[in-house]
């Protein structure tokens, strides 16, 4: 079996990334492109970014997880603290996250370290999630190996009668993590593959701006 792609290419032309228009701080530059991708139609989930952590097993691996919070200290996802991806952080905190948002011919990379947040932030956010999610939440061992799709439904339906009408509370190996970056780099598409890429380095509290070539 085979299926050739050589001769799938697309032109990039849609922007331009250059040094006199960014900010210093490339968090403000992440939050202007992340408001102009949701402003132009053609992409579902804005916030879906992938996350990739180094393996207990000594290889990285790569999901997709969504984007729930970002401010200057960095960007906020909610998981299951013991899924694969919780056991790898806890071993070594160092990860990546990229976005690619096809629309405006955008990708970001984004290194940092990831630490879980305050349990009152968790909390907070557990709370306003659908009732459904919540019970998910609860009734997923993630990343474990289960028998069957029917176990996680039993377990679904014991849990809606055993909380009906009650609080449910966050369980304490779920919530969320912050990817604190230490690098971002900024890439746009263009015209005969030569790309804009911006990185920005974090030295002491500045940022190190810098062009790579593509
Ligand atoms: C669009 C999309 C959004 C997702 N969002 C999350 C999320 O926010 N948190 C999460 O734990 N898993 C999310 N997942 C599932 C993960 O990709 C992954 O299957 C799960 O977290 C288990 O990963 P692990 O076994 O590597 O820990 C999402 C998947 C997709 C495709």
């Amino acid at each position: 079996m085979q299926n050739d792609l050589g001769n799938y290419r697309k032109a990039y032309e849609k922007s331009a990334l250059m040094e006199g228009s960014i900010s210093e701080n490339p968090m403000e530059l992440f939050q202007k492109w992340f408001y102009e991708v949701e402003a132009s139609d053609g992409v579902d989930e804005t916030n879906a970014m992938t996350l990739s952590t180094m393996g207990l097993d000594g290889f990285p691996k790569s999901r997709v997880v969504l984007l729930k919070k970002y401010t200057h200290e960095g960007f906020i996802f909610y998981t299951n603290y013991k899924s694969e991806k919780g056991r790898a952080i806890a071993e070594n905190p160092n990860v990546c996250i990229s976005f690619f948002w096809p629309n405006l011919e955008r990708q970001v990379i984004i290194k940092g370290r990831a630490n879980k947040i305050a349990e009152n932030l968790s909390d907070g956010y557990f709370q306003s999630r659908p009732v459904g999610s919540q019970l998910g939440a609860i009734v997923s061992d993630q990343s474990s190996v289960i028998p069957s799709r029917d176990v996680l439904e039993e377990e679904l339906k014991r849990l809606e009668k055993e909380f009906e009408g009650k609080e449910i509370e966050r369980p304490e190996w779920w919530g969320g993590y912050l990817v604190a970056p230490v690098s971002m780099e900024f890439w746009q598409g263009r015209p005969n593959r030569l790309h804009d890429r911006i990185r920005f380095t974090l030295e002491g509290i500045d940022w190190k701006i810098e062009r790579l070539a593509p």
